[in-house]
């Protein structure tokens, strides 16, 4: 058994979902279901008895108490967290208290439960960190790719308070002995991505004749990364990665923000033609730029390869077509995030039952 945090959103739905597909070791999913939390990304697990969903947060020590004592699970995976940085610019808060306050009390309890594990479940236990490059600043276009001993340098309040959360649970490895991994990822993109992220906002845009925000110059780049392939790399990291050790995941795709923008337009161009036959491109608008914008992230991913063998499966073309037909196939998925609806789905589908 074990215990995922955050597994209603992008990334941590899409590990569930890989999770349980490729194993038959059961998962508790606790997650708060901010607006960023969908249960209809878990629609598919929905008669799956390995997949116990639990309304909660991280920040609950009771609650995480309670469900540690109950499942004994022998790994945490920690995917909650305020991701947007644009929410962060707007207001800060709740990024301090679920990435920073919340990461602590989930390590307080934790702490505890792995104290009182027999030696040989102490052993084998991991709490396993899902982090972000963002926590290394911006690099010049000269300079190398972030490594993992890149010192840390946030620019954000969102990579601020990631980087304070990989600190307490450095600090838990160190002063007490805690077994934790950390993961430092670049830019995801791919299915159940919510439509505030530049490449969902970009095709759900253009399908609905709305503008296609390029911030600033459009030449900030970003090393992208199909979610699949981050899940594939932290199912490798859990299973070998050495306690204490922190891996950068990336998948050598750095590219600019407006070919990002022109890549998605051309293949909704061949995919789903505007119908006055005009090219998306056309809906693109320069706004003002992000404040603090940093320029440039791109992940050094030797250390996971070279230490573990992990290599992303998919190219960006690859992915980015899979990603740009998701989206086209999954229509009603849209319309429920962008009217709210998603957040009555358990609701409607079970009448308040919980599955
Ligand atoms: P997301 O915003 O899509 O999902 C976050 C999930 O966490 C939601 O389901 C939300 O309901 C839940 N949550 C928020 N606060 C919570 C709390 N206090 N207790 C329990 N659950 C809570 O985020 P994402 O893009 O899936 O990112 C997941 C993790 O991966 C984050 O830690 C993020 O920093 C990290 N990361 C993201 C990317 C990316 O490109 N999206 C890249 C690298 C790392
Ligand atoms: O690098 C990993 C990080 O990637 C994760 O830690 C974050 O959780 C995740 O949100 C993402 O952060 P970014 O800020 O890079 O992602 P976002 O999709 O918000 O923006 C990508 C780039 O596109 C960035 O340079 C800002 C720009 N952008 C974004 C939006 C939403 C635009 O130009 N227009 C837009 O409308």
């Amino acid at each position: 058994m074990i215990l995922v945090t955050g597994g209603a959103g992008f990334i941590g739905a899409n590990f569930v979902i890989d999770w349980l597909m490729q194993s038959d070791e059961a998962l508790i999913n606790l997650d708060k279901l901010t607006y960023a939390g969908n249960r209809e990304n878990l629609a598919s697990l929905a008669n799956d008895p390995r997949h116990i969903f639990v309304h909660g947060d991280i920040g609950d020590r009771e609650l995480t108490n309670r469900l540690l004592e109950q499942y004994q699970p022998r790994a945490i995976i920690n995917f909650a967290a305020e991701s947007h940085v644009d929410r962060s610019i707007h207001g800060p808060e709740d990024f301090i208290q679920t990435n920073i306050v919340g990461t602590f009390h989930l390590l307080e309890t934790v702490r505890a439960y792995w104290n009182g594990l027999a030696d040989e479940a102490r052993q084998g236990f991991r709490f396993l960190q899902v982090s972000t490059d963002e926590v290394y600043g911006s690099l010049a276009s000269d300079e190398p790719a972030f490594s993992e001993t890149h010192r840390y340098e946030p620019n954000s309040p969102y990579s601020a308070s990631k980087a304070a959360g990989d600190h307490l649970v450095r600090a838990y490895h160190h002063t007490y002995g805690l077994p934790v991994l950390t993961t430092n990822c670049s830019n995801n993109y791919g299915p159940y991505h919510f439509p505030e992220k530049l490449i969902p906002l970009i095709i759900v845009n253009a399908l609905a004749g709305k503008s296609l925000p390029v911030y600033g110059d459009g030449q900030q780049i970003r090393d992208w990364l199909y979610v699949k392939d981050h899940c594939s790399a932290i199912r490798r990291v859990l299973e070998a990665g050495r306690p204490g050790e922190t891996y950068n995941i990336g998948g050598w795709n750095e590219k600019p923000n407006l070919d990002i923008v022109h890549t998605v337009c051309a293949l909704l161009d061949e995919l789903r033609p505007r119908a006055d036959g005009k090219p998306y491109r056309e809906q693109i608008s320069y706004v003002t730029d992000r404040p603090g914008h940093d320029r440039r992230y791109a992940i050094d991913a030797r250390k996971i390869e070279r230490e573990l063998g992990w290599k992303p499966a998919e190219t960006f073309d690859t992915g980015i077509r899979k990603t740009v037909q998701w989206y086209l196939e999954n229509q009603d998925w849209v319309r429920h995030v962008q009217s709210g609806a998603y957040r009555d789905w358990v609701e409607k589908n079970y009448g308040g039952r919980q599955p």
